[in-house]
C-alpha cells in the first residue's frame, strides 16, 4: 500500500484493543488497511468494539467523516478472540499490558501463525524490545513502534530498532508508517525512547509540584498551558495518558537510568493503588463524567 515500501503492507493486525490498540486499528483502517484486531476475551473484543465506535463517532459529530465513511472504516476491522487469526497479517502490532511476560508470551506464540516475512511490533512505551524479540525465533524481524495518545491523533511514531533489527524491515516499516501520514523517528532501544524520556521528568515534578501544596492543580496546568503554549497541562495530560501507564514508564525509566528526576512522586503511586487512573476510571487528579468529558469536579 505504500509506494516506499518493498514489503506490501495490506492486512494489520493488532493485538489488545485497550485505548491505544483501538486507536492504533483505527489509524490502519482510515487508510485503507484490513486490520485484524485481537483481545483475549468477549469483554475485551466489546470494549474494543465501543473505543472504535466512540473515537469514530466522535469524526460523525465533527462532520469529519459521514456515518457511510464511518462504517466501510469499520467494515475493514474484523475482531476476534483468535490470535490464530494473524496467519494472514503482513505486519502485527501488539499493543497489550506493560508486562515483559505477556508481551515475550505474545511474540513466543506468533512464531507459530505468522508468515516467515510478516514483520512483528511492539507498542510497549518503556519495556526493553530487545528482550521482547527474543522471544520470537526470528528477532530480526521485530521493531518497536510507539504511537502516541491518542494515536488517530498524534502524527509522531517512534521507530526503536534493537541491535538486530534487519535494515528492511526498519525501511519498510518507515515507508509505512509516514503512508499513514505519521512522523516517524527512530532510536535505540532505551525505556523511555525519546519523548518519553523528556516528557516524564517535566510530568512528575509537576506531580511533586502538586504533592508540594506548592500550587493548585489548575494553577499548574494553566502555566504550561498560557505560559508555554502546551495543548494540555501536564496533571490533565497525565489523567489521559492514565496515572497506572505513567507510574509503570516512570519506575521502569528510574529503575534502568537511576535519574532521580524519574523517581515516581509519591502520590501517583498512592493514587494508582487508589484506583484513581485518571479520564479511564473517571477520576484522576481531575474527575471526569465520561472519558472525554470535560472535567466536572
Ligand atoms: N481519540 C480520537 N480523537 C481525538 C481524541 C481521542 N481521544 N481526543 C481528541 N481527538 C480529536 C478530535 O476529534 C479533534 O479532531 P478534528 O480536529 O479532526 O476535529 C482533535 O483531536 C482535537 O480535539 P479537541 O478539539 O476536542 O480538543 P483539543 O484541541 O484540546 O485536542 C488533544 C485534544 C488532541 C488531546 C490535545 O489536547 C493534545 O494534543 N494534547 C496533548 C496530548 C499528548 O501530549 N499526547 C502524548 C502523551 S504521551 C504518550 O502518549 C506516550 C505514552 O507512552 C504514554
Amino acid at each position: 500500500m505504500s509506494d516506499e515500501t518493498t514489503r506490501e503492507f495490506t492486512t494489520v493486525g493488532v493485538i489488545g484493543l485497550g485505548t491505544m490498540g483501538a486507536g492504533i486499528a483505527e489509524v490502519f483502517a482510515r487508510n485503507g488497511y484490513a486490520v485484524i484486531g485481537v483481545e483475549v476475551n468477549e469483554t475485551g473484543v466489546e470494549r474494543g468494539r465501543q473505543h472504535l465506535e466512540h473515537s469514530t463517532g466522535r469524526a460523525v459529530k465533527r462532520e469529519k467523516m459521514t456515518e457511510e465513511q464511518q462504517a466501510e472504516l469499520l467494515g475493514r476491522i474484523t475482531l476476534t478472540t483468535e490470535m490464530k487469526d494473524l496467519a494472514v497479517a503482513d505486519l502485527v502490532i501488539e499493543a497489550v499490558v506493560e508486562s515483559l511476560a505477556v508481551k515475550k508470551s505474545i511474540f513466543r506464540t506468533l512464531d507459530d501463525i505468522v508468515r516467515d516475512d510478516a514483520v512483528l511490533a511492539t507498542n510497549t512505551s518503556s519495556l526493553s524490545v530487545t528482550e521482547i524479540s527474543t522471544a520470537n525465533s526470528k528477532p530480526g524481524r521485530v521493531v518497536g513502534v510507539h504511537f502516541f495518545n491518542p494515536a488517530p491523533v498524534q502524527n509522531l511514531v517512534e521507530i526503536i530498532r534493537t541491535v538486530v533489527t534487519e535494515p528492511d524491515v526498519l525501511a519498510d516499516v518507515q515507508g509505512l508508517l509516514r503512508s499513514l501520514g505519521k512522523n516517524p523517528v527512530v532510536c535505540g532501544d532505551k525505556a523511555g525512547f525519546i519523548a518519553n524520556t523528556l516528557l516524564f521528568g517535566y510530568l512528575n515534578h509537576a506531580v511533586a509540584m502538586y504533592e508540594g501544596k506548592y500550587a493548585s492543580r489548575e494553577d499548574i496546568d494553566a502555566a504550561m498551558r498560557f505560559g508555554c503554549g502546551y495543548p494540555m497541562g501536564p496533571l490533565a495530560l497525565l489523567d489521559l495518558i492514565g496515572l497506572d501507564t505513567a507510574y509503570e514508564i516512570l519506575d521502569t525509566m528510574y529503575k534502568q537510568g537511576r535519574d532521580r528526576l524519574h523517581a515516581p512522586a509519591p502520590i501517583l503511586k498512592q493514587y494508582v493503588t487508589a484506583g484513581l487512573l485518571g479520564r479511564k476510571s473517571g477520576r484522576g487528579f481531575y474527575t471526569y463524567e465520561a472519558p472525554d468529558s470535560p472535567v466536572v469536579v
